[in-house]
């Protein structure tokens, strides 16, 4: 036994960035962002919490699903950039809806959201849940560096949440961890110890685009291909591809590659940027709101991010 997906819900906060906007204030315009990235506006918090959007997400897809805070089994939340380090973010999220089953955080950068499912799948397997509330929730803008105009183009703020329930619509998956720290780093927040010898780093993201951009074509085709290979799956046999949202060249490069009609291909980077574990919930609540998908379709969920971790699914919807 594993899990469908029977709810989805996303929340982005109100206030819009441009690029226009922010060339105001950065050596920057819209065509590049545009052509290099495939970001139009973004989405990001002024007064709102992380915990807020993971909450108003959560609401959505209970709601979508049928589903009460009392019937839920396990909440998971992956995130970066949760509002604390310490209670995790799925427990404050758990004290908003009422609920009183077990709660915590999976961290897997961008990628994160697809661990979480795999976590999930375990717990059904050994029978332990019926219901898992699973979240992707980030506020980037305050991992970002608004000066370095090679990151700070790119991210956006915004929370998606699924409700799994038990059935048999996880069919596959492939997970790695390469465990680079280089081509994507975002320190954590240094305390003042006075014992500490380290060296102060500036808890922004870092990232080195083209070797990012190298790594992320090479993992989506080949998790992708190897999902498709082992399930005897052709292009044709394929509802949608659901990438993680960071570059919508990343996104053609593979689609070239991999021989799938682009037109399969869910792409919405241009109105939210990359919102990390995020984006691929997003992306799947705006499917299925859209009534995009059939009983039945096969969806591959692919994403990548920092440490050199990938991940890949194929759900039956
Ligand atoms: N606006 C205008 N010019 C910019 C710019 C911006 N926002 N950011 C960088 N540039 C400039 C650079 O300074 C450089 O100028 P130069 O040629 O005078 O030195 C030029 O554009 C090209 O820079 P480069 O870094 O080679 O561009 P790129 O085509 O590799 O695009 C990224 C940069 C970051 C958009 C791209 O590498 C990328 O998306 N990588 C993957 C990142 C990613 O997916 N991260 C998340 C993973 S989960």
């Amino acid at each position: 036994m594993t899990f469908s997906i029977i709810g989805t819900g996303m929340y982005v906060p109100p206030k819009i960035v441009t690029n226009d906007d922010l060339s105001k204030t950065l050596d920057t315009n819209d065509e590049w962002i545009r052509q290099r990235v495939g970001v139009q506006r973004r989405h990001v918090c002024t007064g709102e919490t992380t915990a807020e959007l993971a909450y108003q997400a959560a609401l959505r897809a209970l709601e979508n699903s049928g589903c009460t805070p009392e019937d839920l089994d396990l909440i998971i939340c992956s995130t970066i950039s949760g509002d604390l380090v310490s209670p995790a973010l799925a427990c404050v999220v758990q004290k908003m809806l009422g609920a009183s089953c077990p709660a915590y955080d999976v961290n897997s950068a961008c990628s994160a959201f697809l661990f979480l499912l795999e976590t999930a799948a375990g717990y059904f397997a050994r029978g332990k849940v019926k219901k898992v509330l699973a979240i992707g929730a980030e506020r980037m803008s305050k991992l970002l560096d608004w000066q370095d105009r090679g990151t700070c183009v790119i991210f956006g703020d915004g929370a998606g949440a699924a409700v799994l329930a038990s059935g048999e619509g996880y069919i596959d998956s492939t997970i790695s961890t390469k465990g680079n720290d280089e081509v994507i780093r975002v320190p954590a927040f240094a305390g003042e110890s006075p014992y500490s010898t380290l060296e102060p780093e500036r808890p922004f993201i870092r990232m080195q685009g083209q070797e990012t951009f190298k790594y992320a074509v090479n993992a989506m085709c080949s998790d992708i291909s190897k999902l498709m290979q082992n399930n005897r799956l052709t292009a044709e046999d394929i509802a949608y591809v659901v990438p993680h949202q960071a570059n919508k060249r990343i996104i053609d490069l593979a689609c070239m590659r991999l021989r799938i009609p682009i037109k399969k291909f869910y792409v919405n980077i241009q109105e939210y940027g990359n919102t990390s574990s995020a984006s691929i919930p997003i992306a799947l609540d705006e499917l299925n709101r859209k009534g995009l998908l059939k009983r039945g379709d096969n969806l591959i969920l692919s994403a990548f991010g920092a440490g050199e971790s990938n991940a890949s699914c194929l759900l039956k919807w």
